[in-house]
């Protein structure tokens, strides 16, 4: 089955309403949503914030039946040619929070773990069909660097670029990922720009959120007549 996952309320909200035939299933920490989206079944939910809430999240989806997880929210946009509204997808996704650099372990590594978790080629290129019908709306397929940080700094902003090669920041996932990949699961992340990380990051985050979360809600709903 088909899990999507958002980490706020405004990131699943226009999905759930559209939900037919929902059946609520209460799992320890997280309501997962199952039904009916454009004749897709799916399980749909909204996982919280940040990396153990997307990582628990994800694994309570899988525990439920998923073989599919896509995750859709907004993010701070770092790749130069980004800008507000914008769309990125996926190629991989890094924790750039994780420092075991004293053991000689590269930064944003795990020990024991990939350096990176890659997305699903069909999955990309579906969620890239997908975007790009969008008007008016760049799509970028580029990295997804996660961590518990709200990224709100050029330097900030800079260091994801520079140090990951990311294309955008955001909070949950990396972590969605490294689950998925542990099981097996393909996975993609589809972050719609409602910031670019920087100095004015909060301002334009509080304005900007809600309005570009419809553009990967948008997304979302071309891939499940592609799938
Ligand atoms: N989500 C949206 N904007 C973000 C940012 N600047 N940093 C981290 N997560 C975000």
């Amino acid at each position: 089955m088909l899990a999507i996952i958002g980490a706020m309320d405004e990131e699943i909200e226009l999905l759930l309403a559209d939900l037919q035939g929902r059946e609520d299933l209460g799992f320890p920490g997280v309501t997962l949503h199952r039904g009916v989206l454009d004749g897709v079944d799916v399980l749909l939910t909204r996982g919280g914030i940040g990396k153990v809430n997307a990582a628990m999240t994800t694994t309570q989806l899988l525990n439920a039946g998923a073989t599919q997880v896509i995750f859709t929210g907004v993010a701070g946009g770092v790749h130069p040619e980004l800008r507000v509204g914008d769309i990125v997808v996926s190629t991989d996704c890094v924790q750039h929070d994780v420092d075991v650099t004293a053991l000689g372990y590269a930064v944003g590594t795990v020990p024991g773990e990939a350096p990176a978790w890659a997305a699903d080629p069909e999955l990309r290129a579906v969620a890239l069909a997908s975007a790009q019908v969008i008007p008016n709306v760049r799509v970028v397929e580029g990295r997804v660097a996660s961590g518990d940080q709200f990224i709100a700094s050029p330097e900030g902003a800079a260091r994801l670029l520079g140090t990951f090669g990311a294309a955008c920041a955001e909070m949950e996932g990396a972590a969605v990922a490294q689950v998925c990949a542990k099981a097996g699961v393909p996975f993609v992340v589809i972050r719609s720009v409602s910031d670019t990380a920087d100095g004015g990051a909060q301002v334009d985050y509080r304005e900007f959120m809600p309005r570009v979360a419809r553009h990967a809600k948008t997304v979302v709903r071309g891939m499940l007549a592609r799938l």
